[in-house]
C-alpha cells in the first residue's frame, strides 16, 4: 500500500478539524455508553505500546538517517508528537502502524508550546535536540491530572553531562557543543528522566553510568532501539545503565514491544466480567506484578505458546493489598484498573498509590457507580460489594477512565462515560476491540447541556 502522508492522515483524524466545525458541533461531546453484565469471549490484539512509541519517535532525532517504526499504536498521543517532531523538521510518513521518520534536515531547535501543552511526551525531545544540534528549547512539560510531574531529574542529569541549563519563561534551554559522559545517579529512578539521560548519552563524547534508573519494559525498548541505531548501551532493564558515546547514530527498522498496560486493561476486563479470553502479543515477563496478583485472588493465567494470555475466572476473586512501585513493582499506570476489580471482590482490600500524589480520580465515579471506598491520603480502602449500577460518570486522566470502563461492563444497567479524549490518548481502537469480545458499547454525540455526570 502507498504511503499516506502524514497530512493526509491528519485531514481525516485531526482533532482540530472539530474546531472548523459549524457551532453547533462544538457543544457536543463524546459519550461511551456500556451495558454492562455480558461476559466476554474470544480473542484480543493488543497494539505496540504507547509509553515506548512516543519515547522512540523523540529518539528518532538522534539518528542522521530515516528510521522506521512499527507496530505503532494508531493514538492521538503519536499523531500530537508526529506534529511537535514535523516542526522542527521531521519529515513522516504513515502507513497502517508503519511510521517513516526522517531526521536528516531537522531546522529548528525549539519545540512549539502550543503544542507541546497539549502532549507531556513532548519532553522527551530535549535530549536528542541536545545530543544532535548542541541546543534546544523546550517548554517546561507542565502538570496534569496525576500530579505535578517535574523534571528537576532531567535537568540536573543534563546538567551533569556537560550541558548549560536554565529555564526562563516556561521554556528550558540548554546548549552544549558536545556532551561528556558522566556518572549521574538519579535521586529516584524516573522513567522519563532515565529516558532522556540515556538518549542524550549515546551522543556524548565518554562513558555515561545512569545509576538507580527506571527498569521499565519501555526503558529496555528504547536501548534496544538505541544500539539498533548503533549506540552502545548495557543494562537498560536494570538499576545501572552504562552507555559509551559515539559520534553520530544510523537508521534503523524497529518494531516497538506490546503495550503490557492495554493488556492489564484488558485482563481487567476478562476478569471483573468473569470471562476466558485470550490476549495476543503480549510479554507475560512484563506483567509479572499483576499476573502474580491476580492469581492471588482467584484467577487462572495461562501463557500460550505464541505470544499470548489466557485468562480464565474460577468463580469468586478475594481482596488483596496493593502498592505501587517502579518497575518491577505494581505498576502505577495499572492502579485505577485493578481497583475497578477490586471493589467487587469478597472482603476488604487496601490500594496505596506511592508513584504521583494524585492518582485516585477514578474513585469519586466508582463511588457513584455504588462502590465503596474510602480516601486517606495516598490509601484507599475498598469494602466489596456485590454488584456495581451504571450511572453517568467523567473519566478525569487516561487510566482513570480506562478504570471506569472496566467498571461499566461489570455494572448493572448502562453507565454513560464522558471524558473520552483521555481514553483516545492511550487506547487504539477501544471500543472496537471490547465489541470484538463480545461487549455492548458505543460511542455517541451528545449535546454538553444534557450530560449531568
Ligand atoms: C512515565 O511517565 C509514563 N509516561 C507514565 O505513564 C507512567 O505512569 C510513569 O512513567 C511511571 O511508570 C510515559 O512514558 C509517556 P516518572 P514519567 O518520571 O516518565 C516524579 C500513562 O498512563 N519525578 O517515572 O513522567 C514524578 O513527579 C502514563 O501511560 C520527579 O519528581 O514518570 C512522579 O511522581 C501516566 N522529578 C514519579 O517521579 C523528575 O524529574 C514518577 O515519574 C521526574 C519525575
Amino acid at each position: 500500500m502507498w504511503c499516506r502522508s502524514l497530512d493526509n492522515l491528519k485531514a481525516i483524524s485531526s482533532p482540530h478539524s472539530l474546531v472548523d466545525q459549524p457551532p453547533s458541533k462544538k457543544a457536543e461531546q463524546s459519550i461511551l455508553e456500556v451495558w454492562g453484565g455480558r461476559p466476554l469471549q474470544g480473542k484480543v490484539a493488543i497494539s505496540g505500546a504507547k509509553n515506548s512509541a512516543l519515547v522512540l519517535m523523540a529518539g528518532a532525532l538522534l539518528a542522521s538517517e530515516s528510521c522506521r517504526l512499527r507496530n505503532v499504536p494508531s493514538l492521538a498521543d503519536i499523531q500530537s508528537m508526529a506534529k511537535i517532531l514535523e516542526t522542527l523538521g521531521v519529515k513522516i510518513q504513515q502507513d497502517q502502524d508503519i511510521l517513516d521518520l526522517d531526521p536528516t534536515h531537522i531546522t529548528k531547535s525549539n519545540a512549539p508550546y502550543e503544542l507541546v501543552s497539549k502532549l507531556r511526551a513532548s519532553f522527551f525531545a530535549i535530549g536528542p535536540l541536545l545530543a544532535r544540534m548542541g541546543v534546544a528549547k523546550v517548554p517546561l512539560p507542565g502538570g496534569c491530572a496525576i500530579g505535578a510531574r517535574p523534571v528537576e531529574i532531567h535537568v540536573r542529569g543534563l546538567k551533569q553531562l556537560g550541558a548549560e541549563v536554565y529555564i526562563e519563561h516556561g521554556v528550558v534551554h540548554a546548549y552544549a557543543s558536545r556532551l561528556k559522559g558522566a556518572k549521574i545517579y538519579l535521586d529516584y529512578p524516573s522513567v522519563g528522566a532515565t529516558e532522556t539521560l540515556m538518549m542524550a548519552a549515546t551522543l556524548a563524547e565518554g562513558e555515561t553510568i545512569l545509576e538507580n534508573a527506571a527498569q521499565e519494559p519501555e526503558v529496555a525498548d528504547l536501548a534496544d532501539f538505541c544500539c539498533s541505531m548503533g549506540a552502545h548501551i548495557a543494562g537498560a532493564g536494570t538499576k545501572t545503565i552504562t552507555i559509551s558515546g559515539v559520534s553520530k547514530l544510523h537508521g534503523t527498522d524497529y518494531s516497538i514491544v506490546p503495550d503490557r498496560i492495554e493488556a492489564g486493561t484488558f485482563l481487567m476486563a476478562a476478569a471483573i466480567t468473569h470471562s476466558d479470553i485470550l490476549l495476543s502479543p503480549v510479554v507475560p515477563e512484563h506483567l509479572t506484578a499483576v499476573i502474580a496478583k491476580l492469581k492471588s485472588i482467584g484467577f487462572q493465567l495461562t501463557p500460550d505458546a505464541h505470544r499470548g494470555l489466557r485468562i480464565q475466572s474460577k468463580g469468586v476473586h478475594v481482596g488483596t493489598e496493593i502498592e505501587t512501585l517502579p518497575y518491577p513493582g505494581f505498576p502505577t499506570d495499572m492502579q485505577a484498573l485493578f481497583m475497578a476489580l477490586l471493589t467487587l471482590s469478597e472482603g476488604n482490600s487496601v490500594v496505596t498509590e506511592t508513584v504521583f500524589e494524585n492518582r485516585f480520580g477514578h474513585v469519586p465515579e466508582l463511588v457513584r457507580m455504588g462502590a465503596d471506598i474510602r480516601i486517606k491520603g495516598n490509601v484507599a480502602v475498598i469494602q466489596g460489594v456485590p454488584f456495581l449500577s451504571g450511572a453517568p460518570i467523567t473519566g478525569t486522566d487516561l487510566r482513570a477512565t480506562a478504570a471506569l470502563t472496566v467498571a461499566a461492563l461489570a455494572a448493572q444497567g448502562k453507565t454513560s462515560i464522558a471524558g473520552l479524549q483521555h481514553l483516545d490518548r492511550g487506547y487504539a481502537n477501544f471500543e472496537q476491540k471490547l465489541r470484538g469480545l463480545g461487549a455492548r458499547v458505543e460511542r455517541v454525540q451528545t449535546p454538553i447541556s444534557s450530560y449531568q455526570s
